[in-house]
């Protein structure tokens, strides 16, 4: 079902109550912009929320599941699967405001038009009636026009793409920190940019940010990431310092530093341009946020030494470390931990790998060492290449191109994905008389050492002569405990 529809039947429901329901928020914005029409939209009720709502699931005959709030006085009513999935919201009016230093909003009730004063932007800050939807076939705002609640001039702010709080932002912010950074993720979202007075704001107030949950920060932080250029929203959090909360790590490194005329490049600077260039190739979030990080062992690092100038040494293991801590700040999963983790650890090795004469052992270690995500960390090792130097960027992309091609070679011809020796544990076990232990694991490695050697194949047949010919070196060393 789509949004017009739902709002059609909402419509018809609030008519039936006798009771004032207006569409809000983002949805209206969005629709005025003719934007890709929402699939959550949220309706502001004039009384209660979640009686309303009540009546509304009655009203659809269980055409979809109502989640009720009652703390709150909202309820989320939820229509559809999968890409067809609808969510509405229903919460009687009211404003919602952070104590200066709780984690929880206090809610009161209000009229409609304080309701909207409390919301985050001007933009954000309209209401239609669901009445003005009934006449509606196909979304056109010619139709409503006239019809929106506006008390805050969030039109005009539309058509100038300027993101301003309805209220003092000071006020607007101390209600809800958060709302700092949705200004941030709405300026490169919408390409729209802050009104000073409340960038002022944001740079005043930027360490309240310190109140809200990292889960939001989150959040906010991946949607930043998920924009066409997320070096605007980047390069705006560092600019009011919100970055220093979220990402000090990133933070630490800007700067360019210069001794005995050695000069190093600013790698914040480089930081934000590989994220774009990643932006460009995917809209995988994880992989940009991995190219948020993927310096940030730099910092910690640098040293500047004689006759060869400022080096990094080991920053890709020391960055892999920092992403557990930054992982653990912001409250992301495991799998997600152990992606960055990985793409930091790897990083530098397909740059490092283009430069040189390439052999195939080196290829077959990093295809291995890599495992999933190889054509992820390509695509990273290509948008590191930053360099302004025209010259300089032709030649190293064109290094790149035929290390992307080598590492194709080697996949096609070892089928190295998912690689393990091809003379299993249990292979070597039985041929042995061995029980599970070290010595097993010994032999299966120096099989695999020989393999990514290219000594021998990577085949049943060459690793079980090549198992014969070491077993006995391997075996005299074996524990009593671990013959069967
Ligand atoms: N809102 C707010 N302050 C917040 C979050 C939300 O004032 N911290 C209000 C805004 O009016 C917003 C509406 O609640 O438009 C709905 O919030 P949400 O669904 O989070 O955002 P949208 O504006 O709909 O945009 P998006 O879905 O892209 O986040």
């Amino acid at each position: 079902m789509d949004a017009i529809k739902v709002i059609k039947k909402i419509n018809t429901c609030a008519k039936k109550e006798k009771t004032e329901v207006y569409a809000v928020g983002g949805f209206v914005r969005d629709y005025i912009l003719g934007r890709k029409e929402k699939k959550d939209v949220d309706f502001v009720v004039v009384g209660s929320g979640l009686e309303f709502a009540k009546k509304f699931d009655l009203y659809m005959k269980e055409a979809g599941s109502l989640v009720e709030f009652p703390d709150f006085d909202t309820a989320r009513y939820v229509i559809g699967e999968g890409a067809e999935k609808m969510v509405v919201e229903f919460a009687g009016a009211r404003s919602e405001n952070y104590e200066a230093t709780s984690r929880k909003p206090k809610v009161v009730k209000a009229s409609l038009e304080q309701d909207l004063s409390r919301r985050d932007f001007t933009v954000n800050a309209m209401a239609v009636p669901v009445v003005a939807f009934a006449g509606i076939l196909k979304p056109s705002i010619k139709k409503i026009v006239g019809l929106v609640i506006d008390p805050f001039n969030g039109q005009i702010d539309l058509e100038n793409k300027t993101l301003r709080t309805p209220l003092d932002p000071d006020i607007t912010f101390s209600d809800d920190p958060l709302r700092m950074l949705r200004a941030v993720r709405f300026a490169g979202q919408l390409e729209f940019l802050i009104d000073s007075k409340t960038l002022k704001s944001i740079n005043d107030n930027f360490d309240r940010l310190k109140i809200i949950s990292a889960e939001r920060i989150q959040e906010e932080l991946l949607k930043m990431l998920a924009v066409k250029t997320p070096s605007v929203c980047l390069a705006l959090m560092f600019q009011t310092k919100l970055l220093s909360l979220v990402l000090p790590e990133v933070v630490d490194l800007d700067g360019v530093e210069e001794i005995f005329g050695h000069q190093h490049k600013n790698n914040l600077v480089h930081t934000f341009k590989v994220v774009d260039n990643i932006a460009q190739r995917t809209d995988k979030v994880m992989l940009r946020f991995a190219g948020l990080l993927h310096d940030i062992g730099k910092s910690k690092t640098k040293k500047l030494l004689p006759k060869i100038g400022w080096t990094f040494y080991a920053h890709e293991f020391v960055g892999k470390k920092m992403v557990y801590q930054i992982s653990k700040r912001l409250k992301l999963s495991k799998n997600d931990t152990e992606y960055l983790a990985n793409l930091v650890r790897w990083h530098q090795q397909p740059i490092s790998l283009m430069d040189d004469d390439i052999t195939d052992s080196a290829v077959r270690r990093l295809i291995v060492a890599v495992g999933e995500e190889l054509n992820d960390l390509l695509i990273l090792g290509r948008s590191d290449i930053t360099t302004g130097n025209p010259y300089k960027k032709e030649k190293r992309l064109k290094n790149y191109d035929n290390l992307e091609e080598r590492i194709k070679q080697v996949l096609e011809r070892d089928q190295l994905r998912a690689f393990q020796s091809p003379f299993r544990g249990e292979d070597i076990m039985k041929e042995c008389g061995l029980k599970p232990g070290p010595t097993v694991g010994r032999i299966k490695e120096a099989i695999e050492e020989a393999i990514l050697d290219g000594k021998i194949k990577n085949d049943y047949n060459e690793a079980k002569q090549y198992f014969l010919e070491i077993r006995k070196e391997y075996l005299d060393d074996a524990k009593d405990w671990e013959r069967s």
